[in-house]
């Protein structure tokens, strides 16, 4: 398995290209099952999840065109996918693809909506907690799909298709609003979805269905009403930037004291974790161009943070948050809300030096003056990442074990890293 070695202790500097989110690019690619005309999605991150994802489409019968690259163009930029499911040659989604990435259990709500039938497993993805789907099969069942568990796997049918309700959800998800709003989309009449996740990947599906011909009121709010149609028609749409690697690299650049500009990515889809950022002391600037991030060599301010469903602070950024927080001069507390076991980065932190304490949902992060560089372990694709920011703010030499977490959900992130300026290097396993 590849490595990746980091000497900590230089400045970013620069400018990095922040890509096409994942989180919205897989729900996106997985919209194509809804019609068997050509969706194409330009800006498409080339990530380990994707290529999964796609291979899993494919499987249902999904024909999937990239478009090459003339000479010359950036690598930074996302690839064109052309996907078109003419006929869904198989209704079924088997354990061994859905089990290593929990988005392609989404391919059940579309699979029922179109095709009537589907046999989906039981997802897998990262391990960060139970993450049932209980949910996802409510909502799809309040639409008139009939489910049954067995053998690991939910298979569900609708032999008369799928009928709008209104469903309102106890609990905010993104992926049971994601299957959700996929179904209704070829429902007969209107969805309405109460407590609808507002994350803004969730307003990209959205707006995509939209050019395929769906209605939908209430885009970016916790209320969507949806007019499904019969059948849906093909459209172009471009990925949104990513906000998680957007921040990611915002903290990265506050944890060196850097000055870098994450190009093509806009602060408004992560307004809450960048006053967070500003609270520690960092300077953040939206430019013509994307966001700039700055920070002098004054300390580090320590921050009180909660996860929350978006607009409050993404869980997706919290390990990196506590990352930057071993340093502050001060004590930071951050308590997980959404998933209960996040917290695996925490012994792989304590390895380089830092001083933090877990009870239960919180953790209590003590400011130390100095991290030193350790070999660690990749754990799970964020927490990963947070050792990579730690390991920037190291003294010596940081070694992360089992990146292939990493490869699942940052593009080229040792190149975007290192053209600012980082001492950092893939290994690879030969
Ligand atoms: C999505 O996961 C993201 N994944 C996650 O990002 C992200 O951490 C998460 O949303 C929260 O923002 C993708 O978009 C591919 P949820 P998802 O359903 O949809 C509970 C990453 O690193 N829940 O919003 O699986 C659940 O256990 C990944 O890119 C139920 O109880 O998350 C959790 O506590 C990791 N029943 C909470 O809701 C259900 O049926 C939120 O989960 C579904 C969820």
């Amino acid at each position: 398995m590849d490595r990746i070695k980091i000497s900590g202790g230089q400045r970013l500097q620069g400018s990095i290209p922040i890509s096409g989110a994942k989180n919205a690019a897989l729900p996106l690619m997985i919209a194509s099952l809804l019609t068997d005309d050509r969706l194409t999605l330009k800006n498409v991150p080339n990530l380990a999840d994707v290529n999964l994802l796609a291979r899993i489409l494919r499987n249902h019968g999904v024909d999937l065109a990239v478009d090459g690259k003339r000479p010359g163009i950036s690598p930074h930029i996302g690839e064109t996918f052309h996907l078109t499911a003419r006929d869904i040659a198989d209704t079924t989604a088997p354990y061994e693809m859905v089990s290593r990435m929990r988005a392609s259990f989404w391919v059940l709500g579309p699979l029922i909506a179109r095709m009537r039938q589907a046999k989906v497993s039981l997802p897998g993805g990262c391990a960060i907690g139970t993450r049932p789907v209980d949910l996802h099969l409510t909502g799809l069942k309040a639409l008139g799909a009939e489910i049954d568990i067995d053998g690991g796997y939910v298979y569900a049918r609708a032999p008369k298709g799928l009928k709008g309700a209104r469903i309102i959800f106890p609990k905010v998800s993104v992926g049971a609003t994601h299957n959700v709003l996929l179904a209704a989309a070829l429902a007969s009449g209107e969805t309405v979805i109460e407590n609808a996740a507002r994350e803004p990947e969730v307003g990209d599906v959205a707006h995509c269905l939209v050019k395929m011909g769906v209605l939908i009121d209430g885009i970016g709010t916790s209320t969507l009403r949806i007019q499904g149609r019969d059948r849906l028609e093909g459209a172009v749409h471009t990925v949104l930037p990513d906000r998680i690697e957007t921040g990611t690299f915002a903290f990265a650049v506050a944890a060196t004291g850097g000055d870098v500009v994450l190009e093509g990515t806009r602060s408004t889809l992560l307004e809450t974790a960048f006053s967070t950022l500003q609270q520690t002391g960092a300077v953040v600037t939206e430019t013509d161009t994307g966001v700039r991030i700055q920070r002098n060599g004054a300390d580090l301010e320590p921050v009180t943070v909660e996860t929350q469903p978006f607009p409050g602070f993404p869980t997706d950024l919290q390990a990196q948050l506590m990352a930057l927080m071993t340093r502050a001069h001060g004590t930071s507390v951050i308590r997980e809300t959404i998933f209960e076991n996040r917290f695996m980065h925490v012994q792989e932190l304590a390895r380089l030096g830092a001083d933090i304490q877990l009870h239960g949902d919180t953790a209590t992060i003590k400011g130390v003056k100095h991290l030193r560089g350790a070999p660690v372990m990749a754990t799970d694709l964020r927490a990963s990442v947070s050792l990579v920011i730690a390991g920037l703010m190291a003294e010596g030499e940081t070694m992360i074990n089992r990146v292939y977490h990493l490869d699942r959900g940052f593009e080229r992130l040792e190149e975007k890293l290192s053209r600012c300026g980082a001492n950092i290097e893939r290994i690879s396993a030969g």
